[in-house]
């Protein structure tokens, strides 16, 4: 454990050459980690996809993280974790015959929302989804998301929102949901998203609370006429969409399913 700025990492490792490696990051609410064994999990799953073994990493994360947590006097705060192939010489894309993988963690303070962004709702725009066909990977390689979410900034937008053939997909960090005359829907799990720990959470939450939910996708078309629709991911947690490129969603302004569900999952949360 040292100071941010003396923790270093060598320019041969293969996260930074060829960003070989996962991540994952999770947020803690007043001194507790929100659904971390759930973050374990996809961890795991990212690691296997990547062929990168998590050892004993496995068990002593949550500990680890924890200690971070105490000697920091952090209490809500996101936690990044990376894990990388670690380093190699001399650079050559197959795995090399030993190395050892490189896991950093760190505190990630919490940026604030923009102006408005929970009471008015955000804005977002739509792309063609450029990505791989294993999105469920936590990957560290995010140049097609960060190139879209780049877009969008530049166009006055939160997020942007990947389209694949013709179905949405997700946000470029973020899932996306929308209602249709009182029926929650969100694409479903599998390659083609990241299976969000937020957006798992409003699953379970949305029967709850007495709300239909389909994991279904919807066209870019059908998200633009919904009744509402919302984002969600550790950083947003749920926060409404108001606008997609530039057509209003329903009345332009946050829905009731969508304050519900972001209060319920609040609730959770901060509970
Ligand atoms: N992003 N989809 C993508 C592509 C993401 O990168 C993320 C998270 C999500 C939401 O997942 P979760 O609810 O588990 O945070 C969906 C994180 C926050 C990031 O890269 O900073």
């Amino acid at each position: 454990m040292v100071p941010l700025e003396q923790a270093q990492v060598s320019v041969e490792d293969r996260g930074f050459l060829f960003g070989d490696g996962v991540y994952e990051v999770i947020r803690a609410y007043g001194g507790h980690f929100f659904e971390l064994g759930a973050h374990m999990r996809r961890l795991q799953h990212s690691a296997e996809g990547a062929r990168l073994a998590l050892g004993a990493i496995a068990e002593d994360l949550p500990a680890l993280m924890r200690r971070l947590l105490v000697q920091n006097d952090l209490q809500d705060t996101n936690m990044y974790v990376q894990y990388t192939r670690g380093v190699a010489h001399p650079r050559a894309h197959a795995f090399p015959s030993e190395a050892k993988p490189t896991l950093l963690v760190m505190p990630l303070a919490i940026h604030s929302l923009p102006e408005g962004a929970v009471n008015k709702g955000v804005r977002a725009i739509s792309l063609p989804d450029l990505r791989w066909q294993r999105c469920d990977i936590k990957s560290t390689m995010l140049l097609p998301n960060i190139l879209a979410k780049q877009q969008a900034r530049e166009r006055g937008a939160f997020e942007a929102i990947f389209v694949r053939d013709g179905l949405v997909t997700e946000g470029s960090s973020t899932n996306t949901f929308a209602v249709f005359q009182g029926i929650l829907a969100t694409h479903s799990s599998g390659p083609h998203i990241l299976g969000g720990v937020t957006r798992d959470a409003v699953v379970r939450l949305a029967s709850t609370i007495g709300v239909v939910l389909r994991e279904e996708a919807f066209t870019l078309e059908q998200l633009c006429q919904a009744d509402e629709a919302f984002l969600t991911s550790t950083t947003s947690e749920v926060l409404p969409i108001t606008q997609v490129d530039d057509r209003r969603i329903g009345h332009g302004r946050p829905g009731p399913v969508t304050l519900r569900l972001r209060e319920a999952f609040l609730g959770i949360a901060r509970g």
